[in-house]
């Protein structure tokens, strides 16, 4: 790996700044999931091990570079001791007085995490004063925070370059896994993108043709393509306006050779409702006052089929309206026949973004998949071959 690791640092008693992602989901100022959290302990605890004292850098929410009582990351302090099992300290402020004197408190064997950094406006900004006066608090830093790392923000980036850096083990995972997924996978390869929109996916759609072997187009973006090729989606959401673009990703593809699989058959509803009355049809034959809701069980076999020929699978986004039963049948099936032929050991699958985690969880099979990424953002631009600065910083 072009970067350093955790194994390549010297750390006892050294102060180690620990970017880490804790923008975990909270209701009712509790923390409803903390996978965030959980991913982040060994990088923790192998600090500790070698002697270091962690200091956690972390955002929560978007405060919009003011302090907001509502964005405190006070609030997962107790998922927080709870998953790690050693004393958890807080500072009010991440820079100044109060972060000064609560490291300087810090004994062996603690930890203290560091008040929402972006409650500065120089976090966002990557403002070097800002950058500085957070590395100061520290001897080493370590990014463990791969969700956050398509941000060019003085936490994940700015302090890279003032501080000895390397990259913690989640981190670690998240880089390795992404690698054997696109830079560098067995193939063939297959991508499987849902969501609703083309336009938020163009730049992943027209990076993917060019280096999978088979993609297959779900959710509300299949609408589209459909469209685009003259075939009636009645009511469905779809992006009439992008049917040349749409156009042209097919033909990139079939210049690419990558095979494109859209839906073969699909189940219509008149309403976007969970249990609305659904009938399954033939892609050509959706009514007039009718909406594409989910891809038919004729798609399902396809696509099964022809994964079951890959050995690596990349998965960004439902095959149909997911969080609506029964809608979910298609994205439900296809997670299983991965899930499957990755515990069969025949494919290596790699899922991540937005909706996807909760749409494999619905599944039931996001333990079963070779790995699962917690990004969102960063998750898509990687897969859309952009470099993520707070990666990039590592290197120098
Ligand atoms: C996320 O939750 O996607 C990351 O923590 C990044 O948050 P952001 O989109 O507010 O930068
Ligand atoms: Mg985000």
């Amino acid at each position: 790996m072009p970067w350093k690791t955790l194994d390549d640092m010297e750390l006892a008693d050294k102060v180690v700044l620990v970017r880490v992602d804790i923008n975990v989901p909270v209701e009712n100022g509790v923390v409803t999931d903390t996978t965030r959290i959980n991913r982040i302990v060994p990088t923790i605890k192998d600090i500790l091990e070698k002697g270091g004292k962690p200091v956690l850098l972390a955002h929560f929410g978007r405060p919009g570079g003011t302090p907001n009582p509502d964005m405190s990351l006070k609030v997962v302090l107790p998922a927080l001791r709870a998953a790690l099992g050693v004393p958890v300290h807080f500072a009010e402020n991440c820079v100044g007085g109060p972060a000064k004197i609560a490291v300087s408190k810090l004994e062996s064997g603690e930890v203290l995490l560091l008040e929402n950094t972006r409650f500065h406006a120089g976090e966002t900004k990557n403002e070097p004063m800002f950058a500085a006066s957070i590395a100061a608090l520290g001897e080493v830093y370590c990014n463990d925070a791969f969700s956050a790392a398509h941000r060019a923000h003085a936490s994940t980036e700015g302090i890279a370059r003032l501080l000895p850096s390397c990259a913690g083990r989640a981190m670690q995972a998240e880089l390795s896994a992404l690698e054997a997924a696109l830079s560098d996978p067995k193939r063939p390869l297959m991508a499987v993108v849902g969501g609703a929109k083309v336009s938020s996916k163009l730049d992943l759609l027209g990076n993917l043709v060019s280096r999978v072997d088979h993609l297959v187009i779900g959710g509300g973006m299949a609408n589209t393509f459909l469209a685009a090729q003259g075939i009636n989606v009645g009511t469905s959401l779809a992006e009439h306006e992008m049917a040349d673009t749409a156009r042209d990703i097919l033909a990139k593809a079939a210049h690419a050779g990558c095979n494109i699989l859209l839906p073969l058959d699909i189940v219509v509803a008149a309403e976007f409702k969970a249990n609305a009355e659904h009938k399954t049809l033939p892609v050509a034959e959706c009514p007039e006052d009718m909406m594409i809701l989910d891809a038919g069980p004729e798609t399902v076999e396809k696509i099964s089929t022809v994964m079951a020929g890959c050995r690596t699978l990349i998965w960004n986004g439902p095959l149909g309206a997911f969080e609506l039963t029964p809608f979910d049948a298609a994205t439900v099936a296809a997670a299983q026949k991965a899930a499957e032929l990755t515990q069969a050991g025949t494919l290596i699958s790699v899922a991540g973004g937005g909706d996807t985690v909760a749409a494999l969880n619905q599944a039931g099979v996001a333990d079963q998949f070779t790995y699962i990424s917690t990004a969102g953002g960063a998750f898509l631009e990687w897969m859309e071959g952009k470099t993520l600065p707070g990666v990039a910083a590592l290197m120098t």
